[in-house]
């Protein structure tokens, strides 16, 4: 779907995203979110806050899984996943703190592969993602899923690719300070989930939407695995849309 520009398209995700918890609650059932850090969902979640505020939308029956993190990542530190989305959602909402799950980038490595396969399990023992929001990367990554990702990928560590890390770099005052690697959901992980839109922003992002949505289904490509998904949407702006 294009819209005109980014506003309207994040206020028709926010309102979908809320139809569904408010669908959940009456039903008495939990409601769980896949989300995603980056510009693209910002606006979403800030529409989310004022429902929150203006229509009384309640996340008490919400729990959340952040698709990735920063490996080595501190909590505190204002780079990380865990700091934006408590900025830009979790601080304003109220959703109970043990019902928020984000990859830990500030464990021992040792713990790391357990986390990992704790967190896959978990997503399971919720009952699935009801619905998983995702951005794409400029390599075609979701999440931090980079080119070479396998198809059946679950939740593990990744390194990442050298764009990602050009890409990231303003936020880091340098590449230097980039991580070089990250913890994120697999491919498997997210095709699982029930309902997946990604959003997609902007002239920058037009030729790797152009490849996500004709391209052939490729490793090289991961985004191209939501080709195969049969309930995802892809919402664009003029921008993003303008080379389909
Ligand atoms: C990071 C995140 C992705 C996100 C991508 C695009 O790499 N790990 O989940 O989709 O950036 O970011 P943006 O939305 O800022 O373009």
């Amino acid at each position: 779907v294009i819209f005109e520009d980014s506003n309207e398209g994040s206020i028709q995700v926010a309102r979908e995203i809320s139809d569904l918890i408010r669908k959940k609650q009456a039903l008495g059932e939990n409601c769980v979110l896949g989300l995603a850090t980056g510009s693209s969902p910002i606006k979403v979640y800030e529409e989310l806050v004022r429902m929150h505020r203006e229509e009384g939308l309640s996340f008490s029956n919400v729990i959340t899984f952040n698709l990735d993190e920063y490996l080595p990542m501190d909590k505190s530190n204002m780079q990380s996943y865990y700091y934006f989305m408590h900025e830009h959602l979790f601080n304003h909402i109220d959703i109970p703190a043990e019902s928020i799950n984000i990859p830990d980038g500030s464990l021992p490595q040792e713990e790391v592969v357990d986390f990992c396969l704790a967190y896959e399990k978990k997503i399971k023992d919720n009952g699935g993602l009801d619905f998983q929001l995702l951005g794409i990367g400029r390599t075609g990554h979701i999440g931090f899923n980079e080119p070479g990702s396998h198809f059946n990928s679950g939740t593990r560590v990744i390194t990442l690719d050298h764009i990602t890390r050009v890409d990231a770099a303003p936020a880091f005052l340098g590449i230097d300070n980039v991580p070089r690697k990250a913890i994120t959901m697999g491919i498997a992980t997210v095709r699982n989930a029930k309902r997946i839109v990604l959003l997609g922003w902007g002239d920058n992002k037009a030729k790797i939407i152009k490849q996500t949505i004709e391209g052939k289904i490729s490793s090289q490509v991961p985004a191209t695995y939501l080709q195969e998904h049969d309930n995802v949407t892809f919402v664009l702006d003029k921008g993003a849309g303008g080379e389909l």
